[in-house]
């Protein structure tokens, strides 16, 4: 009898088992890409810099040998350096051959696609051919006035090039489409920010321009919005009755590597906060939309921006930690302080770290703070969000375990582990009552063999397609330009400046202050 049940329960067992292997198998290919991708050009403003051959070229080829790019498909590099299309080829392989072996027959069909056009970014006769040859390749290939033009040159230039490309007829849709991609950053303050979306919009529609946010594009970072709202256990804790505080932090052991040029005017309130923690924040703490839609997504952002309470400016120090790496060690190796940096100024009151304590003024987290900390030469790289929940109310063990029981915590990781872990107590065994921390862990490649695309292959197939969903909109920009401008305004011109920057030791943890701001929060 008991045999009997056990045989039936295993064959329930394994049909649940097939059942769940079946639906993978279904889903697996699938996972790549909806629909098909119109032929189309890309065109790469900037193609003989350090974007388009580390991250551009590699991504384009990897989706060639996936078979995930749309036929014919064309790219053509433009750039100031004077070559022929041989020549940016053979430049394109060598970047290629840096990380990984390309098979020559690969290579072969994807080198055919590549072109090369020089060009002077202010020069509008350089358009004007630009425009002429695209045409003559579409006659020639059939890409149908499809084009993306993507912008991988300084920010400084993205002006300029946007003006040039719309007056060279570039941004019309008559033939096919035209769409344009811009990385961050998108302006400096709210002012240049508005300027440059001005510029845009005299040529190009919204739904023509796609603003990178290679966080959003991140596998983990995308399933924030899964696991809250394709799970019905999550989402009546997820507010300020159970949660005591959310910490997102993205830690790099990395410094200002050759970048110091860019950085030295950015800093990291620029460059990470006012994109990628603003983007994990959003989608962490954001309402959940009617439908998984590009616009009602970010519907749902600008208005979780908009609930951002303003920083006291008078008492910043508050809210706020900046830090600027000393020398230190990094994996055991001796490494400069960021003063010392080549091409940074030796009194450089740039900051390289920063921890923020936001609240929002909405029904949900009234009261919760987000600790936001991101910083240069740390002790790992690390990018996590930590839900901290509250205390049980009442514990029946005092008598035998004291007061002392952990709260839950959620770590979402984002890097270097993808999981999800859920801490919760559990009983040593034993007679005696011990508790002890325990963590569920998913893992997030567990139980998926399928393929899976990096962020940049990621949103290229996403521009190609028209999807906006992983793009930044104006608004969700300007309005997290108006939380960060007065605080910029205030950190920059305030006369103890030099105080408010504090020095942290490479390899370490960050500046000590953050513990004032986050009283025992888990630190990086
Ligand atoms: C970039 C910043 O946007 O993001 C860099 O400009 C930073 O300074 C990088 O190092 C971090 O990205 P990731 O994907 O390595 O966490």
């Amino acid at each position: 009898m008991m045999n009997d049940f056990m045989e039936k329960e295993n064959q329930v067992a394994e049909t649940v088992i097939e059942g769940v292997a079946e639906d993978l198998k279904r889903t697996q290919g699938g996972c790549i890409m909806d629909g098909t991708i119109e032929p189309c050009t890309l065109v790469i403003i900037g193609a003989s810099g350090d974007l388009t051959a580390r991250k551009l070229v590699p991504s384009l080829f990897n989706l060639h040998r996936n078979k995930g790019l749309p036929d014919p498909f064309l790219i053509v590099g433009c750039g100031r350096t004077k070559m022929g299309d041989e020549a940016f080829r053979e430049s394109m392989k060598d970047a290629l051959a840096q990380n990984a072996r390309i098979d020559q027959e690969t290579w072969g069909a994807f080198a055919e696609a590549l072109f090369y056009r020089p060009i002077q970014y202010d020069d509008p006769s350089s358009y004007v051919d630009l425009a002429e040859y695209l045409r003559s390749l579409d006659r020639e290939y059939g890409t149908k006035g499809n084009r993306i033009f993507y912008l991988a040159i300084p920010p400084g230039l993205y002006e300029t090039t946007a003006r040039m490309l719309g007056r060279a007829g570039l941004s019309e849709e008559r033939e096919g489409w035209s769409r344009i991609v811009v990385e961050k950053p998108f302006g400096r303050d709210l002012k240049t920010a508005i300027a440059l979306d001005s510029v845009l919009d005299e040529h190009f529609e919204e739904h023509q321009i796609f603003r990178i946010d290679h966080y959003l594009a991140k596998e983990t970072v995308q399933n924030i919005l899964m696991l809250r709202f394709a799970n019905a256990i999550f989402e009546p804790l997820w507010n300020r009755q159970y949660i005591d505080h959310v910490s997102i932090m993205a830690s790099e052991t990395l410094g200002v590597e050759r970048r110091a040029g860019y950085y030295e005017k950015t800093g990291v309130l620029r460059d990470m906060f006012q994109n990628h923690m603003m983007q994990l924040l959003a989608l962490t703490a954001m309402e959940p939309p009617s439908l998984f839609e590009a616009d009602r997504v970010r519907d749902e952002k600008a208005k979780l921006y908009r609930s951002l309470r303003p920083f006291p400016t008078e008492s910043l120090q508050e809210y706020l930690v900046l830090g600027q790496y000393g020398s230190g060690r990094i994996g055991g190796k001796a490494v400069p302080a960021y003063r010392e940096e080549q091409n940074v100024s030796p009194d450089s009151l740039t900051p390289t770290f920063a921890m923020m304590k936001i609240f929002m003024d909405n029904w949900r987290w009234q009261g919760v703070p987000f600790y936001l900390s991101s910083g240069k030469r740390l002790a790992e790289k690390r990018t996590e969000i930590l839900i901290q929940f509250k205390e049980i109310p009442h514990s029946m063990f005092r008598e035998v375990l004291g007061e002392d029981i952990r709260a839950n915590r959620l770590t979402l990781g984002i890097y270097p582990e993808e999981k999800i872990t859920l801490t919760f107590q559990t009983k040593n065994p034993g007679a005696k009552v011990c508790l002890r921390s325990v963590t569920m862990d998913f893992h997030y490649h567990q139980g998926y063999e399928g393929p899976a695309l990096d962020a940049y292959e990621k949103v290229l197939l996403d521009v190609m397609m028209g999807d906006h969903m992983l793009f930044w909109r104006q608004d969700g920009v300007e309005l997290c330009w108006s939380f960060l401008t007065p605080i910029l305004e205030e950190c920059e011109t305030c006369g103890n400046r030099e105080q408010m920057l504090l020095t942290y030791e490479a390899g370490s943890r960050g500046p000590e202050a953050v513990e004032n701001l986050r009283h025992g929060i888990p630190t990086f």
